[in-house]
């Protein structure tokens, strides 16, 4: 059983955490000409397993793990995944599957406790192995088979298992082991039943992109014709049979998600959306013009461009701890999100750009670490008090994925690419006390660097950059005069995941420009520092 970090990292996990089922939404199901199902016995990693299968260009999509034979029959997939779970096969209440699937003549794909629940509805006996095995095992490929097609004999898998098989060998042959677990891969005598003790969909198992392209390629004979403009047109489908003649409010902030979100809806449901864009004061330079530009000018929606800069300032006069700050940050925005929401009349539906990295981590344990970790980042998320109905189109994707949709609806790569910015916005980078003044120069020494690294073609290198204004002041020479002004930091990130993260090697040629500008041109700055800190021990964020 494994828990997933956005970028699919695995973590063992001793906690045997279930994630909410999967609702049945195969009623959407029945209109792809060529799919992929993932049976959802509950692992993290599940929808990770249907990404990887979308990168084969084959629609993938998750169901409930009892979803009857006959349904399945219907929906007439080319082939089913049994995902990983938490619990253990034999465990009274364990999820099962329908064991008519496996005589549907559909080839299946057991993977850990999905090959547990497989083996044991064909007789196998699942027992706690004397010890399990959690990490990287080098596995050894035992014979040909396509499943393994074009792959080395010998190589490192991710294993994360207490259980194993036993007694398979009526049905089964082995086609792979590992030291500790004689059936690492399984495939069934007569029928296309294959299963996997391993997790081909997590990145620490290598080839196992590859693997999976195998199953779905060479095993269920997908032609991989599905493009990311057909799920644009599917959901376009499902979102006007749902939302029907009412009015839906999109929340707009300037980012990635939300941006594609109302660009969707925007084509799926042109006037009857509106959407709300709060200018806190916080913003990056020409982000509120960008958004005017795209909503209001290209896309002609309803836009509602809120000037909430003031009442912001006020409510931040003073204030200087960063919980503090963003605490009353989020606290304002609902109100002024409020406010505005109620003057649109027959709302009926808030969408959100909600990505499945966030469900998993919304999801999480909320008494562990990591949800008190993580408790600052929902600034700008809005109570369910607000009475609407959400819609959220990309609660089964990954951020690449929604960014493929936005290109595709015609949103400019600038926006696309747009480095990911926090909820509480320049106020985390601002250190100590927020004025208009202090976020000036914030913005313009942010916005020079920025340039800059677009200029020397590095933007899109790195993952996260930005300038921090440091609530001190230090002496410099300026002429003949002595100054004491302020300390501009710059930080550039690399990270896969935003959970760790490296400091850029950037060329000096590139910082020294980016320094004398920002000394040259921001009244007030004498001093530009670059930050070498990596996550941990630091954070991306100085506050
Ligand atoms: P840290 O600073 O925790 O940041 O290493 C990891 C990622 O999260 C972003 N971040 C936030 N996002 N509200 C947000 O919406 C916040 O309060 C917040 N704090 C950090 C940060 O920019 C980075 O991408």
């Amino acid at each position: 059983m494994l828990v997933a970090s956005p970028d699919s990292s695995p973590q063992a996990n001793s906690a045997c955490e279930m994630n909410s089922p999967t609702p049945d939404t195969t009623e959407q199901l029945a209109i792809q000409s060529e799919s992929i199902l993932v049976l959802d016995f509950g692992s993290q990693t599940a929808q990770l397993i249907a990404r990887r299968v979308r990168d084969q260009n084959v629609f993938c999509q998750l169901v409930r793990h009892d979803l009857s034979a006959e349904r399945i029959k219907e929906l007439n997939p080319k082939g089913l995944i049994l995902s990983g779970g938490p619990a253990s096969a034999y465990a009274e209440g364990a999820p099962q599957i329908d064991p008519e699937i496996l005589d549907l003549g559909i080839p299946v794909l057991g993977i850990c406790y999905g090959m547990q629940v497989m083996c044991r509805a064909l007789g196998s006996a699942v027992r706690p192995g004397n010890s399990g095995e959690f990490g990287h095992t080098p596995i050894q490929v035992l014979e040909e088979d396509a499943l393994f097609a074009g792959l080395p004999k010998e190589y490192a898998v991710w294993m994360s298992h207490g259980d194993r098989v036993e007694d398979l060998h009526e049905h089964f042959k082995l086609v792979a082991k590992t030291s500790e677990c004689p059936n690492a891969a399984i495939k069934h005598r007569d029928r296309e039943l294959y299963g996997l003790q391993f997790h081909p969909e997590v990145t620490h198992t290598k080839f196992g992109k590859e693997v999976l392209a195998n199953f779905v390629n060479n095993v269920c004979k997908c032609s991989g014709d599905w493009k990311i403009s057909s799920f644009i047109e599917q959901e376009c489908t499902q979102l006007r049979e749902r939302i029907g003649a009412n009015r839906v409010i999109c929340g707009l902030s300037g980012g990635v998600d939300s941006s594609v979100a109302a660009a969707l809806l925007f084509k799926a449901i042109g006037p009857q959306l509106s959407c709300i864009f709060v200018d806190n004061g916080l913003l990056r330079k020409g982000e509120r013009e960008q958004v005017r530009e795209q909503f209001s000018d290209h896309f002609k929606t309803d836009l509602h461009v809120v000037d909430a800069r003031q009442q912001f300032l006020d409510e931040l006069k003073g204030k200087t701890d960063p919980q503090e700050k963003r605490k009353t940050i989020g606290r304002v925005f609902i109100d002024v999100f409020r406010k505005e929401a109620e003057s649109i009349e027959d709302a009926k539906f808030l969408a959100q750009g909600t990505l499945y990295p966030d469900v998993i981590e919304s999801g999480a344990n909320p008494d562990g670490p990591a949800a008190t970790i993580k408790a600052h980042h929902n600034v700008g998320g809005l109570p369910e008090e607000l009475g609407f109905e959400l819609v959220e189109p990309f609660r089964m994707l990954f951020k690449d994925e929604v960014r493929q949709i936005g290109l595709e609806l015609g949103l400019p790569e600038n926006l696309i690419w747009r480095h990911p910015f926090p909820g509480p916005g320049l106020a985390v980078r601002c250190l100590g006390e927020i004025t208009e003044e202090r976020l000036r120069t914030l913005r313009e020494a942010d916005a020079i660097f920025i340039e800059e690294l677009v200029a020397a073609g590095l933007y899109r290198e790195v993952q996260q950059a930005f300038a921090v204004l440091l609530p001190l002041q230090t002496v410099g020479v300026m002429g003949d005069a002595r100054t004491y002004e302020d300390v501009i930091a710059i930080r550039s990130v690399d990270t896969d995941n935003f959970m760790t993260a490296d400091w850029s090697r950037l060329p000096y040629d590139l910082l020294q420009k980016v320094s004398t500008r920002i000394i040259n041109s921001v009244r007030g700055v004498n001093r530009v520092v670059y930050d070498i800190s990596s996550k941990p021990p630091s954070t991306i964020e100085w506050e």
